[in-house]
């Protein structure tokens, strides 16, 4: 995709976001609940560390993550009315109103990110997850999830005219984030429930200056 047509996917993406914003802020099901507990829990969270919640709406994660005794979590997203109920919700959380592209914290600030039931939503995903590894610590970890699973996200491909891509495979996601510096030590395609879990690789400090001159 062209530049210029992902930024157009960004405006899109950022006005349909906002104008769903009562429908994404409802209770979730018990069973989606737990599931999002699966997720949280597969990050492997201890005390104290930076969790950064990517596209995360209306905030369903942050319960589950505070479970863990974060020092702070940051949440950024495209869409300023989510982020407006976050704040109302969690005053404590620092917000972003940004692309996960483009937005721009300190290099190896980060110890987990979460990208929950958004991935397929971003328009330029090596550039996204170019921008994650940047920001993880050596040992972080990058957790992309779906709490319906593959099925469902293809089954809104077709009904929704939001931008949206099926999730990567094993392989996929292998070759997009190994030349970050990131490995891929958990994956689970299974019927209503997509998690990949990558953690940076010790030794993956010297990719920053590629990061910064891609
Ligand atoms: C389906 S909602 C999921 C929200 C939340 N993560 C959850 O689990 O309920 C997707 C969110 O991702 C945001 N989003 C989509 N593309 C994004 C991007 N490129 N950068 C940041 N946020 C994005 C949207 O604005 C929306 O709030």
């Amino acid at each position: 995709m062209q530049p210029e047509e992902q930024k157009q996917v960004a405006v899109h993406q950022r006005r349909r976001f906002n104008e769903l914003v009562d429908v994404f802020d409802t209770p979730q099901p018990p069973d989606v609940m737990e599931r999002l507990g699966q997720i949280v829990s597969a990050a492997r969270l201890r005390r104290g560390e930076v969790v950064l919640d990517v596209g995360t709406g209306v905030g369903v994660l942050i319960p589950l993550i505070k479970f863990y005794h974060p020092s702070v979590i940051l949440v950024c997203d495209l869409a300023e009315k989510m982020l407006q109920r976050v704040r109302e919700k969690y005053p404590e959380v620092r917000t972003y109103h940004a692309d996960i592209t483009l937005l721009t914290l300190d290099a190896a600030s980060v110890d987990v990110i979460f990208m929950n039931a958004m991935y397929g939503n971003i328009a330029d995903k090596p550039h996204a997850c170019q921008n994650a590894a940047q920001m993880l610590r050596p040992g972080g970890r990058l957790v992309v999830s779906h709490p319906e699973g593959r099925a469902f996200v293809d089954q809104l491909r077709v009904t929704s005219d939001l931008f949206i891509e099926s999730l990567p495979t094993r392989e996929e996601f292998q070759d997009l984030v190994r030349p970050l510096g990131l490995e891929v030590v958990t994956y689970r395609d299974e019927h209503q429930l997509y998690l990949m879990v990558a953690r940076k690789m010790r030794n993956a400090g010297n990719l920053d200056f590629e990061f910064q001159n891609a």
